[in-house]
């Protein structure tokens, strides 16, 4: 059965038992403690809890879902970063009993997979919450033997909250092939802030099974990545190294997906974990000597096997493809010299550790192996963080370099990262200041060229329609680029009605305006956001007249007359669907 037929069979079989079929919400969740959605019953947080579900007591989804913790592992049989959840739940309808045996009901006749391949587990109980004695007598009623039943503790049977407080509870999970595919959730309390426990009022469901893994089971596969979820992507990528091809093809899905949902590579938060997936994968694909821009037909066969369920892929295919070719190609241009850089940092390390260790030695006359230096330590989390700011060389890809020194030194590896961050937060908390004082007093960040790129912007939209969406800007002293979505090459006859619809509006010298006001606000008059990711609450949105409107930190000029002449001094393609102009006032 292929992946497409098993997720549409789970969702019907549970339709049949009374299910609203519900579709998969964002990867980008509405509660704001957590980055993404990691789990199908986000999108029903608050069903569990007071509000009343507009779905009705019982629901069932297929879930996009995308996680890191379990980023080391991708590349074994069953690890990945993107995945689809198949899941059913009830808020105040069924419980135990029934959860059970529509699971039993769904595996073992829908599917006819076989009882005594699975093994099953428990929650054994802890101080707060006593043993699921109920599931254990419920698995046996419907013929599963005792010894196939297997009590676990809080690490393995106890599930939730996402984020930082709400439901959860004891779980039942259904293992095949020494892999846990399905998690049965029996959502019973209600952990707060501090992690302390109450019973909720109405107990409630929550299932969650990975597609890969049951294609993986009914497919009868001993991998994820040999199921048809992945095969088309894997069978791209020429090389030996399976467990680089596997990595490469999951973190090139997971990117697809990210982006679809209007995720940019950034060095903070979503943009982040989505830069550091992509180069994750151009990293692997340097390993296996791929071709420049190989990404691109990988992410092809991805929008290829999901654009049906997903639409979303297909129409957001152009700015799928450009975003990971410019990850790429920037990657490219420094990857070279961050890798011998790292490399150096290798040979400082490794020279220090063991001449310190030789020193320790001689000194005491012990024979120790290593030794712990917190300044050290802190001298390594420095220079990678500096490696990744000055090379984008991602630290966890840095610290995989290390891994054979931190064998049986997970304590070390532990202080590095903490020292890692904390150059991190100090570094944010200096360029913040630095951003202030700049906007301040205008400096490098040229205000001017600034306003420029509003009015650009705005008279591209006025001559070639509103489908043009600012893609990427970037401005130095002396001139600013600007890229944005357009099919196709600009004739020499709009390149120049933009121009002179922006000198006309330098000419009416226009009064630039600052406002602050609410996000949804600033949308809803009207100003232009850009990135779907995640705003501050306030944002500053500024107009220069009636022309130009959108959200931005600036700085800009007070009237566009400041800004002189302007002029197109290049219009040129910036991947698939991506027109970059390159402009000056002079
Ligand atoms: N919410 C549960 C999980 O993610 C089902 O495993």
């Amino acid at each position: 059965m292929n992946s497409k037929e098993l997720r549409e069979k789970f969702l019907r079989f549970f339709e049949g038992k009374g299910h609203k079929i519900v579709p998969s919400s964002s990867l980008i969740p509405t509660d704001p403690s957590v980055l993404f959605t990691t789990a199908g019953m986000q999108q029903f947080k608050s069903y569990y809890l007071a509000e009343k579900s507009p779905y009705g007591p019982n629901a069932a989804t297929a879930q996009k879902c995308f996680r890191t913790s379990d980023i080391e592992e991708v590349g074994d049989d069953t690890h990945l970063t993107f995945l689809e959840m198949l899941g059913n739940f009830s808020f105040g309808g069924y419980f135990k009993e029934e959860a059970i045996k529509l699971a039993y009901e769904f595996l073992f006749k829908e599917l006819k997979l076989s009882p005594h391949e699975a093994v099953f587990t428990v929650f054994e109980g802890d101080q707060n919450v006593s043993e699921d004695k109920e599931s254990i007598e419920i698995w046996k009623k419907l013929g599963i033997k005792e010894d196939k039943i297997k009590k676990c503790g809080r690490e393995d049977n106890f599930w939730g909250p996402t984020g930082e407080e709400g439901p959860c509870g004891p779980t039942t999970e259904i293992y095949f092939k020494n892999s846990e595919v399905w998690n049965l959730v029996f959502n019973e309390y209600y952990q707060d802030k501090n992690k302390k426990l109450t019973p909720l009022k109405q107990k409630g469901v929550d299932t969650g099974m990975g597609l890969e893994r049951l294609a993986l089971v009914v497919q009868n596969k001993n991998s994820v990545y040999e199921t048809d979820l992945f095969l088309p992507i894997i069978n791209e990528i020429p090389g030996e190294n399976e467990k680089a091809k596997r990595i490469i093809s999951d973190h090139v899905k997971s990117s697809v997906f990210l982006i679809s949902e209007g995720i940019l590579p950034s060095n903070v938060e979503r943009g982040y974990v989505l830069r550091r997936v992509l180069r994750r994968a151009i990293r692997y694909g340097k390993l296996l000597n791929l071709a420049e821009n190989f990404l691109i037909p990988l992410a092809q066969k991805v929008i290829e096997i999901y654009q049906d369920i997903y639409p979303e892929v297909k129409s957001q295919e152009a700015d799928i493809l450009t975003v990971i070719q410019n990850e790429e190609e920037k990657f490219e241009i420094i990857f070279e010299e961050g890798l011998n850089k790292l490399h150096d940092i290798i040979s400082w390390w490794s020279e220090i550790q063991s001449a310190k260790v030789d020193e320790i030695n001689k000194r005491t006359g012990e024979l120790k192996s290593h030794y712990n230096d917190m300044e050290d330590a802190k001298e390594l989390g420095d220079k990678l963080f500096l490696l990744e700011q000055s090379y984008g060389f991602p630290v966890d890809l840095s610290l995989e370099e290390f891994e054979e020194f931190w064998k049986e030194r997970i304590i070390l590896k532990e202080e590095v990262i903490k020292f890692i961050n904390e150059a991190r937060k100090k570094h944010q908390e200096i360029s913040r200041a630095g951003a202030e004082k700049k906007f301040g007093g205008g400096g490098e960040f040229s205000p001017k060229l600034h306003t420029a790129t509003h009015l650009l912007h705005a008279a591209l939209r006025q001559v070639l329609g509103d489908h043009v969406k600012q893609m990427g800007s970037d401005i130095t002293s002396q001139r600013l680029r600007f890229d944005f979505s357009h099919p196709q090459k600009m004739t020499a006859e709009e390149i120049k009605k933009v121009e002179d619809l922006v000198n006309e509006k330098i000419k009416e010298d226009l009064e630039v305006k600052k406002e602050e006001m609410k996000y949804e606000d600033a949308l809803k008059s009207g100003a232009l956001a850009f990135f779907k990711e995640k705003y501050p609450e306030k944002v500053s949105v500024y107009s220069a007249g009636n022309f130009s409107r959108e959200i931005c930190a600036g700085p800009h000029v007070k009237k566009t007359s400041e800004l002189g002449n302007f002029k197109i001094i290049k219009e040129e393609s910036s991947g698939a669907g991506v027109r970059r102009i390159r402009a000056v006032l002079r």
